[in-house]
């Protein structure tokens, strides 16, 4: 007799929470962070930014945060750039792709 095991289809949904905002979102693995924040109506943008930024080219580092919790890949040439010396957990969101849960903080 043979016995059929069902797996339980793994969600590819993440988490990121917006830990000022007290604000949680849906995030496809491998989704833009800041993609990700528009598709669910949330502004990462802080004041006039919401208006005036770069929309994604790392141009203007706007779209800063801080990751408070969660994994995240190193950052690329355009962070090290755009960010310089400021600490290691300030990302640029618009170059973040999101493989883990997150908490973020926005306009650290
Ligand atoms: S949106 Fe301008 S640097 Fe990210």
């Amino acid at each position: 007799m043979i016995t059929l095991t069902t797996k339980l289809k793994k969600s590819t949904m993440l988490k990121v929470r917006f830990e000022k905002e007290n604000r949680t979102i849906e995030v496809e693995t491998g989704e833009n962070l800041r993609e990700a924040a528009i598709r669910n109506k949330f502004s990462i943008y802080p004041h006039i930014t919401k208006i005036l930024n770069c929309r994604g080219r790392g141009l203007c580092t706007a779209c800063t945060v801080q990751v408070l919790s969660g994994k995240l890949d190193p950052r690329n040439e355009t962070e090290t750039d755009k960010l310089g010396k400021k600490p290691d957990d300030f990302r640029m969101a618009c170059q973040v792709t999101v493989t883990d849960d997150l908490v973020v903080r926005t306009n650290p």
